[in-house]
């Protein structure tokens, strides 16, 4: 199934309905009268309200109330309240799908797609960094945000680091935890991972005609049980769940927060404030000032981590030399 922000009419006007009347019912025949169409057709639209994890009470001779509302990142919820100009004003959702990068490259260059999110309730080919694999159960937010950056190809390298900084604020601002950095692009709490980050580009003579930013976040899954999975994959360093089964969070929130964030960045990275992003993204780190090993497509590299450069390379020193590593995963 798939649900977009620009159809659905009939039913987010329902859901409208019933959350502005959240107090008392709503009749059937008030609903077909406002919104002129059948009591059949609106009866469908609460079954359908209902299956996306909406509580609505009904009772006869008094109609329909919204009691409780969904987890889903509905594009209809994304939206309303969203504070961003470009970023999330179209959203895909999909139940489920092979990887939502697949689907946002399939319209990726469609200058409407500017800012368009592809959402879906799991994944069943997710694509992780370096060609892994990106397991998706339910329970996890995992969508990709397509963009048509003014900046300079040659901050596609630090994009991901700006990504991953946008989500950690996110979270900070969201839920109140306190989650860290990890070279190049993962998000992690308690030192296992949580979230992270995904870049495909498209150029055009030299000049980036698209950016797909894959996002995949813990948000409410079984570590164990994903642990168990993926525990054989490289550079596997355990799994971290944002909130535990039974604590209250909005992903809504979190969602909305984490795309307002990400078009401030992209502001700052197109008007070149690179070493503002750099910044930041050090104080919140856990690799830099520390010792790394480093592994790469040419071997592994161990020394001090000390530093990111413009382009988001990592910096190790080592005896008396530096090394400047675009590419690998950090142990
Ligand atoms: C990483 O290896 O750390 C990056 C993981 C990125 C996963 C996300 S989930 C949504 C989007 N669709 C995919 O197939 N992958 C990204």
């Amino acid at each position: 199934m798939i649900y977009t922000s620009f159809d659905n009419v009939g039913l987010v006007r329902i859901l409208s309905l019933l959350k502005s009347h959240n107090a008392e019912y709503l009749s059937g025949q008030d609903l077909s009268d406002v919104l002129k169409i059948s009591r059949v057709a609106v009866w469908k639209h609460i079954k359908r309200i209902r299956s996306l994890g909406y509580k609505i009470e009904s009772k006869q001779k008094l109609g329909y109330k919204l009691v409780g509302n969904t987890e889903l990142l509905l594009p209809w919820e994304i939206i309303d309240g969203l504070k961003t100009d470009v970023i999330g004003k179209r959203v895909y959702y999909f139940d489920d799908i092979d990887s939502t990068q697949n689907f946002a490259s399939s319209i990726a260059k469609t200058p409407r797609e500017n800012g368009t999110v592809i959402v879906s309730k799991k994944q069943s080919s997710g694509k992780g960094r370096l060609g892994r694999k990106w397991v998706s159960p339910d329970g996890g937010l995992w969508f990709s945000v397509i963009l048509h950056p003014k900046f300079d190809v040659s901050l596609a390298t630090l994009f991901p680091l700006a990504a991953s900084l946008a989500l950690a604020n996110a979270i900070e601002k969201t839920l109140k935890k306190k989650p860290e950095l990890k070279w190049p692009n993962d998000v992690t709490l308690n030192h296992k991972k949580v979230a992270g980050m995904l870049v495909d580009l498209s150029l055009k003579s030299n000049d980036i005609e698209s950016l797909i930013l894959g996002v995949g976040i813990n948000f409410k899954i079984d570590p164990i049980k994903l642990e168990k999975t993926i525990k054989n994959t490289r550079n596997f360093y355990g799994v971290a769940t944002l909130v535990k089964k039974n604590e209250d969070a909005d992903p809504i929130k979190l969602m909305q927060s984490f795309l307002f964030e990400l078009e401030k960045i992209c502001e700052e990275l197109n008007q070149g404030n690179i070493r503002k992003t750099i910044k930041e993204w050090t104080k919140m780190s856990a690799t830099i000032g520390k010792k790394a090993t480093v592994s790469t497509s040419s071997g592994k590299i161990s020394g001090k981590a000390i530093r990111i450069d413009d382009d988001g390379a990592l910096v190790i020193s080592q005896a008396k030399e530096t090394h400047r590593v675009l590419v690998g995963d950090v142990s």
